[in-house]
């Protein structure tokens, strides 16, 4: 009973359905008054007609008893100072003469009848139908008067239910935009078709929502910022070392190394962030060009080829459907590098790291397969998570598929990344973006 719906259903479906039965009950009793006054009516025009057109001396003197069908009425005429009646329609239906003048209901022979008796100076007049005709009749009728309230009633019901069920569709579509709401794509909700009481509550999560994305916008830029100043002293650390490497003396070589590699990881990681950072941000329409996918995808193994060569990592590309995504070119680039370097550096020596691109459902697919040791499928879900390592003996700041992941969002496009299942260790990571012809 919590739903709205419900509530409102069976609100109204209660209240349709008491006014059903009270319409219903009041128009029987109605109609049952009605049919009786009109029976009355009858009654009493019979017995006037009979009397004011001298029709009553016209009737059979001794008509046969019991001739009469049940449902037809009965007249009884007495003359003055005659104890037997003058006329009968049923000669065996004592109607009691002395009854009150107009309408009496008397029981006769062990029934119940209406009797009208209009009394004038000459003769009494009796007309008299049995009350259960009279009942039957009224009966059937008023019953009548039911059959469009039951059929109504139902009808109104389903009518409800549509009615409220098509109102508050909007509501569940909100709902669910509500629930959809991505924090790296935030988008206010439509107030177009939404109930005017519902407004103000749109009106104030997407306030909410702007809010939020201020807020993220701010954090984003403080991060970038951050990145951006600690480049330049880093750069600066990483050439003063350069220039006092060869005045080290041999016996602090291996520490002055370790500290060399602490300030190209700091490199690296700077400079990790700032690409997230820079891929967390609005996308600036005027940078989109209609880019060749394989184009960017030879340069890349171009790029990494002597690092794969040094480790005798066999890279290639052999499925190379030609595809283009209208996407700012270095985000691509910046993608599929983050893709390939991860082939390289978490496969062993030896290895094999190919690449292929093709087209499927509308979309250009971009997929780095490597012959590594693969991931646990435990910590599969959580690879796209900014700073999640699955694999700490090897260095790396654990940004980089969060980057492929900030990418991928920009342009609504996908990143999958799962263990292969062709019998050999190793990684499917795939990217895809939507194609364009
Ligand atoms: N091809 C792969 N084979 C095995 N493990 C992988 C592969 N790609 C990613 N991983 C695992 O997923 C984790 C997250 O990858 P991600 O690229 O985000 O970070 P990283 O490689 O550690 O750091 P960065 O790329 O920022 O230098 C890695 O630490 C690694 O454990
Ligand atoms: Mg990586």
């Amino acid at each position: 009973m919590r739903s709205l719906r419900n509530q409102l259903v069976l609100a109204l479906c209660v209240l349709v359905s008491v006014v059903g039965v009270v319409q219903g009950i009041s128009s029987y009793q109605l109609s049952r008054a009605g049919m009786s006054a009109l029976l009355d009516l009858r009654l009493e025009q019979a017995a006037t007609r009979l009397y004011s057109s001298g029709l009553a001396d016209s009737l059979p003197t001794i008509a046969a008893r019991g001739s009469q069908p049940e449902g037809d009425i009965v007249v009884t005429i007495w003359k003055e100072g005659v104890t037997s009646p003058y006329r009968s329609t049923e000669p065996s239906l004592a109607l009691p003469r002395d009854a009150e003048p107009g309408f009496a209901t008397r029981s006769v022979n062990g029934e119940n009848w209406r009797i009208y008796t209009l009394r004038e100076p000459s003769m009494v007049i009796q007309v008299a139908q049995r009350s259960r005709v009279r009942h039957e009749l009224t009966e059937a009728r008023s019953m009548n008067t039911l059959w469009p309230m039951i059929v109504l009633v139902p009808l109104v019901w389903i009518a409800v239910l549509l009615v409220v069920r098509r109102a508050l569709r909007r509501l569940t579509s909100l709902g669910a935009q509500v629930q959809a709401i991505d924090p790296t794509h935030f988008k206010t909700l439509s107030t177009s078709g939404v109930p005017t009481e519902i407004r103000p509550f749109i009106a104030s999560i997407n306030m909410m929502i702007e809010r939020l994305a201020q807020s993220i916008e701010t954090e984003r830029k403080f991060i970038a910022d951050a990145a951006h100043e600690l480049r330049t002293p880093i750069t600066a650390l990483q050439l003063q070392a350069d220039n006092l490497q060869p005045h080290i003396a041999p016996g602090n070589r291996e520490r002055f190394g370790e500290l060399q590699s602490g300030i190209t990881r700091s490199g690296r990681l700077i400079a990790q962030l700032l690409r997230l950072a820079r891929a967390d941000a609005a996308l600036q329409p005027d940078t989109l060009t209609r880019v060749d996918v394989s184009k960017v995808v030879v340069e890349v193994v171009a790029e990494v080829l002597p690092i794969a060569m040094k480790r005798g990592i066999d890279i290639g590309a052999e499925e190379m459907t030609s595809a283009h995504v209208r996407a700012n070119e270095a985000d691509i680039g910046i993608a599929l590098r983050n893709l390939v370097s991860n082939a390289i550096r978490y496969t062993p020596d030896g290895g094999k790291v190919d690449l292929s691109v093709h087209l499927r459902d509308s979309m250009v697919w971009i997929e780095v397969v490597d012959t590594g040791p693969g991931i646990d499928e435990a910590l599969l879900p959580r690879v796209f998570d900014r700073f999640f390592r699955a694999n700490t003996q090897t260095e790396g700041s654990g940004l980089g598929l969060s980057i492929v992941q900030a990418i991928v969002n920009r342009y609504d496009g996908m990143a999958s990344l799962r263990n292969r299942d062709d019998g050999q260790t190793g990684i499917v990571a795939s990217v895809g973006f939507i194609a364009v012809p």
